[in-house]
């Protein structure tokens, strides 16, 4: 009877355009391995209002749409039997269907506690990069069980927000084919990693190959179960060293915040995998530091340790874009991230492709001009290509 009218409840609710969501919960081992949660809620489909279930599993989801009748004859069917507990949240009123270990159903009916209408939307989560629902922004530590981003996780969240904005403007303007070959030079936990490849693959359809290289197995152990409970099949870690990595295809290399002259092997693989993109953050930047020897206008200003620390970041990364557009790259140096979420917040970006002798060799000139001038014998990713 319980049952029955429960499920009654839901169809008036979906019918009347009140349904929010209804919610089955407390799994016997018959609704499947590993199902935490069944969601459902109402969208509209070109083909008509339907009923979607998000079948939440421990590390993912899975999304199935279906007619109505088809829905209630699941609810009717797993009610008691494989979810003992179900809530229905509407416009109109709450009601909660609980079943007790000898089998008895009890219907509560509350007042509602949300009045205003459901959003019905099937895309409505698209204008967002990346869902903070994604199961793997749990599994990475950034957000709760429920989805919700940890306050200790701010600032990686906008990181990766920012850093999702700056991958969709330059496929914007330089569209890679849809499997493109990408590498994450020195990936680290992989929160990024994982953040490229969901984007790419649930924002824009493609079906990329990306993996990650890391020196530390740990974390590469840890980034591969994680990749295989999301069902990321295109998503692979390898630990190893940058500088022996050899892919034989390569269309986007990402080498973020990767240590001192470890961006500087990332360029080169990039550089010599002939990449169509390259996106570097760089990190500490120690070689050309203790390479200075000014002997031009700014030495008395070098004097300085916090200048010359300064001016080393500049020079560093000032000829790793010259050295790039010697190469045949069209650079970017901007502002990755404000400084008051992390120190190291230069992004390069270069666009290949832009083959042309005069601008190549210019650019070489450039560098030898500044080495002149601050004396300095060799810049790492100068000698690497
Ligand atoms: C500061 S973490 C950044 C991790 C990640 N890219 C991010 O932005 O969150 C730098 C990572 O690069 C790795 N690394 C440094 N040098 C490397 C090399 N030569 N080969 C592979 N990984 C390297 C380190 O082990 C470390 O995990």
């Amino acid at each position: 009877m319980s049952i029955s009218r429960f499920v009654q409840l839901f169809e008036q609710a979906f019918n009347e355009g009140a349904l929010l969501k209804c919610t089955l919960s407390r799994s016997r081992a018959s609704a499947g391995p590993d199902l935490k949660n069944i969601y459902l809620r109402k969208v509209e489909l070109k083909k008509g209002p339907h009923v979607a279930f998000t079948y939440r599993y421990k590390t993912r989801d899975e999304v199935k749409n279906l007619p109505l009748p088809e829905a209630i004859a699941l609810l009717q069917q797993w009610l008691g039997t494989q979810w003992l507990n179900a809530d229905l949240f509407s416009t109109g009123q709450d009601a909660t269907l609980s079943f007790a270990k000898n089998g008895e159903a009890a219907l509560t009916l509350k007042k509602p506690a949300q009045t205003t209408s459901p959003d019905t939307r099937h895309d409505r989560g698209k204008n967002r990069l990346l869902s903070p629902e994604a199961p793997w922004l749990h599994a990475q530590g950034i957000t709760n069980a429920r989805g919700e981003v940890l306050p200790t996780a701010q600032d990686k969240w906008r990181q990766i927000n920012k850093f999702l904005e700056i991958i969709e403007a330059l496929l914007k303007s330089h569209p890679l084919p849809p499997d493109a070959h990408i590498a994450d030079m020195g990936s680290g936990k992989g929160y990024l990693t994982f953040a490229l490849y969901d984007f790419l693959v649930n924002r824009l359809g493609m079906k990329p190959r990306i993996t990650g290289i890391e020196l530390r197995p740990a974390l590469v152990e840890f980034c591969n179960k994680t990749a295989r409970e999301a069902g990321f099949e295109g998503l692979d870690f390898i630990a190893d060293d940058i500088a022996r990595y050899k892919p034989e295809r390569l269309d986007l290399l990402i080498a973020l915040h990767a240590c001192d002259t470890a961006t500087d092997l990332a360029l080169a693989t990039g550089v010599r995998g002939q990449a169509e993109i390259i996106v570097v953050a760089p990190c500490c930047h120690k070689q050309i530091r203790k390479e200075l020897h000014p002997h031009n206008e700014m030495a008395p200003l070098l004097r300085h340790g916090i200048l010359e620390e300064r001016q080393a970041e500049i020079l560093t990364d000032g000829i790793r874009a010259l050295l790039l557009e010697s190469q045949g790259y069209r650079t970017q140096v901007f502002e990755f991230i404000s400084t008051e979420h992390t120190a190291k917040n230069v992004m390069i970006t270069a666009i290949g492709g832009a083959r042309e002798k005069k601008r190549e060799k210019e650019a070489l000139e450039k560098v030898k001009a500044l080495k002149e001038g601050f004396g300095i014998g060799e810049h790492y990713l100068e000698k690497l290509l």
